[in-house]
């Protein structure tokens, strides 16, 4: 395959505070709320609480418009807010991509957190983010944002256009770690 195959693409660019994290006019914004996360927490009832009361957001995705296609590479910026269910703390729902063998980049602007990975052989793997902290999540691993401090865990992230996401596998075998916030401090089982 060839990474000019189909019509040229002008070249353009977007402006990105890396002080707010804010992406400048995105073209797309996906926002999953609390009602969106069914079955990935532990404590289901402190989920359904929580949808009760106001249904928070608990992550937004802002994008560019790009083909996803072979040779191009999304951008976005991810931005997870804090919070907790029950004692958990907020996270993405967490993937594979489609075509596994895709790495991904994570520039983390603001918060802090883990990025949680893991193999489909349950080996498990987690990295800090912190602002300025680059995490490089290689090709075969799972890979889940989560904010463990008090305010938005907002990361750049850079992918293979053709990537994918495979969310089915993750909704069933889960992460074998979770993280909580306990007595104020953060406790990874
Ligand atoms: C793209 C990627 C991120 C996530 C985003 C939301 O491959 O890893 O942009 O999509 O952090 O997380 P998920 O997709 O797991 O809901
Ligand atoms: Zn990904």
């Amino acid at each position: 395959m060839n990474a000019t195959d189909g019509p040229l693409m002008t070249p353009w660019a977007v402006d990105i505070d890396l002080v707010t994290g804010t992406m400048a006019e995105p073209d797309r914004v996906l926002t999953r709320k609390a009602s969106d996360m069914r079955g990935y927490y532990r404590d289901e009832a402190a989920l359904e609480q929580l949808i009760g009361q106001d249904d928070p957001i608990h992550y937004e995705v802002f994008e560019k418009r790009i083909p996803e296609t072979y040779g191009h590479l999304l951008l976005c910026i991810s931005k997870l807010y804090p919070g907790c269910v029950g004692d958990e703390c907020f996270m993405t729902k967490g993937h594979y991509h489609t075509i596994s063998g895709t790495a991904e980049t994570y520039l983390c602007i603001r918060g802090t957190g883990y990025m949680m990975m893991k193999t489909s052989d349950g080996v498990c793997h987690s990295e800090a983010m912190r602002r300025h902290r680059m995490v490089y999540v290689p090709p075969h691993w799972a890979h889940r944002s989560i904010n463990t401090g008090d305010e938005p865990l907002i990361s750049f992230c850079v992918y293979p256009a053709d990537a994918g996401h495979n969310y089915g596998d993750i909704a069933t075998e889960g992460f074998p770690r979770r993280v909580f916030i306990r007595q104020g401090k953060e406790v990874i089982e």
